[in-house]
């Protein structure tokens, strides 16, 4: 069967590549070029507009027409007017949904459940097809460690093991298995690579990424996404270590094309071709076209730098019509996988049915709230004893905001907003008093505060809505002072004297700094944007119709200026613990410099992030017990076997994400304090306990090593299993050569 399968697959490939030099064989050097040129939409007469190049084989693809009637027309032309009949490659951000719109990346990454993070690409795919589009620039999969940078939004978080699972789960969903079907979309790989890194969180910046580093924590998501099979790669605006990614043959020759044998596209982000002159990389168009060409970037999305240059570095002989000839067949070997040549790509499939993505997104929404705090067990709120709850924020009540950023098409009709949720959810039962206090979370106008604290006088519970708008996050939406914006936190301060339990619903683009608001809360649900079905997931897990399960991809500082911090950071020579640290306020008199500490920590912030790196409490307690490795001892190629027993032993049902860390004790180059390695989503009944079990080889425990190759090493490794980055059982373990 496998077998049978290989041959197949072996047969297709021949077919597919002859079909591509059959193809190039046909076409001049103008419409070669006319496949590596992406063009932009123009407006209202974008087919007028673009006809004349698209029937003269000038364009390859275009980007933001989503009209299908337009894009119906577009194909028309491509295909029966110009002379090589080749479809067009139609783009589109979808990042995190079409009309019906997912949570943020970041909050579908703390659901932790790379088959819902599928269903939501699908689902996106399955509408935006329908609009005719048959490409999009997702999964984002830059590691982000910087919560300044607003396109942490877009991100998967800050660990390579999540981002590669959940981005690869992407891919399949946006490609349905690479099954080439009318309702797919080509995926793309982005950023490559480390624009995560950008310099103060500031967008577009530099970056300055060690190899080792790059290799092993900012390109290991984009190895995943590779085998999980996706067509296109986008490179960064950035300049890593004083070369553009555009212009990187680093990136896109030796690790893309040689170590990693791709054979899909390249594109270049947006205009960044061009921006190389900027960067100061070269002096002109030409230049830019001939390194990024050069490097290996397929196609030029909107400089027509390619389009007006690329044929005369052929005709100069600095080109080679070979170089050329790769180029175009990785495109053309694209179009050809997504099934656009053998399709009529001009009837576009039916729109889902809109329940079915209603009821998806609902569930991801519900999957994605992190429960950060609950004291006394403030939730689940019981209807049958609450009479009222006020209502009180500038985010209740926004259909547009919970949809995030990146919602181009986003449908904010479709949005059910909190406020919507529970007077509709609660109707009968609780009195619902809505002030909105804020006009935006960045108002200083304090006018609403005295309504609202009359509304939480009259109340027996006060639910804040606050956090950020969706302007706040996403590319180049970056902050430096990541606390609540404007008189948020007075706002809170302020309801407090009421006395009546405060829960706060957080919905932002990033994790936000908390430490000098936490305490003023008794419960606090972190949201992100959560998309369309925003409010009746949150209502149910105020209302305890489902607990609470996410966990965080990413850690909370205590204070903007702690960051970047991560839970897979260095030990360092001089490591901080509880003892070691002192606070700025207890510095004694008298004291040196030498008197304090002396590890690595900040005398105002600590060490510790607020909320660390997988962390999420739920509406039921787990107990992990009995921790066994069938093994203290493995040889190189072996396999070690870990199992521990999870209990649910709260009194109501609940979802747990059972995780799996390493730490290589010693190592050619330093390894981090912690690593992921695993996880399991687990739901159990009350009382209900399961026995886990995972299963690492010694190639799971690879890296990069000193002298450049990847593998694993001999000697001592620490293994956890518990509910986060900062908690578990311990055991330990040995590779033995
Ligand atoms: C610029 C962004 O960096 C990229 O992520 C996006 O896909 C392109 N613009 C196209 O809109």
């Amino acid at each position: 069967m496998g077998k049978a399968r290989e041959i197949n697959a072996t047969q297709d490939k021949q077919t597919i590549e002859t079909r591509v030099r059959a193809l190039l064989e046909r076409m001049s050097l103008e419409e070669k070029v006319g496949q590596l040129n992406q063009v932009q939409a123009t407006g209202p007469n974008v087919v007028e507009d673009l006809a004349p190049a698209i029937r003269a084989g000038r364009v390859g693809s275009v980007i933001n027409v989503v009209d299908p009637e337009a894009v119906k027309a577009l194909q028309y032309i491509a295909i029966n007017e110009s002379e090589q009949g080749i479809p067009l490659l139609i783009c589109r951000d979808v990042i995190h949904g079409y009309k019906t719109v997912a949570p943020l990346p970041i909050g579908q990454a703390a659901s932790w459940n790379p088959d819902l993070v599928r269903d939501c690409a699908r689902i996106a795919a399955e509408e935006a097809s329908a609009d005719g589009i048959n490409w999009t620039f997702a999964p984002m999969i830059d590691i982000a460690r910087d919560p300044r940078w607003g396109r942490i939004a877009e991100s998967l978080g800050e660990d390579p093991y999540l981002t590669g699972v959940l981005g690869a789960a992407m891919v399949d969903g946006f490609q349905n298995s690479a099954n080439g079907g009318a309702d797919t979309l080509v995926a793309c790989a982005k950023h490559f690579a480390g624009y995560g890194a950008s310099e103060a969180g500031r967008d577009y910046n530099t970056t300055n990424i060690p190899e080792n580093e790059l290799r092993n924590v900012y390109l290991p998501p984009f190895h995943a996404a590779l085998k999980a099979g996706v067509e296109t790669f986008m490179t960064s605006f950035s300049d890593i270590d004083g070369i553009p990614a555009t212009a990187s043959d680093f990136l896109l020759d030796q690790v893309l094309r040689r170590e990693w044998s791709f054979d899909g596209a390249v594109v270049s982000d947006w205009d960044a071709i061009h921006q190389l002159v900027i960067h100061g990389l070269c002096e002109n168009d030409i230049e830019a076209s001939y390194l990024a060409a050069q490097a290996g970037v397929e196609i030029d999305m909107i400089s027509s730098a390619y389009e007006r240059h690329l044929p005369e570095l052929v005709e100069q002989g600095r080109l080679s019509m070979d170089r050329i000839d790769t180029l175009v067949g990785n495109v053309l070997r694209v179009k050809i996988r997504a099934g656009l040549m053998d399709r009529d790509v001009m009837a576009l499939p039916e729109e889902p049915a809109r329940m079915k993505g209603l009821n998806l997104v609902r569930e991801a929404a519900q999957q994605s709230l992190v429960l950060l705090k609950n004291e006394r067990a403030t939730l689940p709120l019981d209807v049958e004893t609450l009479k009222r709850v006020a209502v009180v924020g500038p985010l209740a009540h926004e259909p547009a905001e919970q949809l995030g950023t990146w919602v181009f098409d986003g449908d904010a009709e479709r949005s059910v907003t909190p406020l919507m949720a529970l007077e509709s959810m609660l109707a009968g039962q609780v009195e619902v008093e809505h002030v909105r206090a804020l006009e935006t979370t960045r108002s200083k106008d304090r006018s609403g505060f005295e309504p609202a604290m009359h509304a939480a006088q009259a109340a027996d519970a006060v639910l804040l809505f606050l956090g950020e708008e969706a302007i706040l996050s996403g590319e180049a939406h970056c902050r430096a002072d990541i606390s609540l914006p404007g008189v948020q936190a007075e706002l809170v301060r302020h309801l407090r004297a009421a006395g009546k339990p405060v829960i706060g619903v957080l919905m932002a683009g990033r994790p936000l700094a908390l430490g000098s608001i936490i305490d003023q809360f008794d419960a606090l649900i972190y949201a992100w944007h959560p998309g369309t079905m925003a409010g009746p997931a949150i209502v149910d897990v105020l209302f305890g119709r489902a607990s609470p399960s996410g966990k965080l991809p990413v850690s909370f500082p205590v204070m903007s200026g702690q960051v970047p911090i991560y839970y897979a950071h260095k030990q360092t020579g001089r490591p901080a613990s509880p003892e070691t640290v002192i606070h700025i306020d207890d510095i004694p008199s008298g004291a040196t410099q030498t008197s304090l500490g002396m590890t690595t920590f900040h005398l105002d912030a600590g060490y510790k992030p607020l909320f660390p790196f997988g962390f999420g409490l739920s509406y039921t307690h787990f107990d992990y017990s009995d921790l066994t490795l069938d093994k203290a001892q493995i040889l190189m190629g072996e396999r070690v076997r870990a199992e521990v027993t999870l209990q649910n032993s709260g009194d109501r049902s609940g979802t747990e994400i059972v995780q799996l860390y390493i730490r290589d004790r010693f190592g050619s180059v330093t390894r981090p304090v912690r690593e992921l390695k695993g996880f399991q989503r687990v739901s159990l009944e009350p009382g209900e306990s399961q026995r886990i079990a995972f299963e690492l080889s010694t190639d799971d425990l690879a890296f990069y090593r000193r002298d450049g190759s990847f593998g694993a090493e001999v000697g001592d490794f620490d293994l956890w299993i518990g509910p986060s980055s900062t908690d578990g059982l311990h055991a330990s373990f040995r590779i033995n050569a």
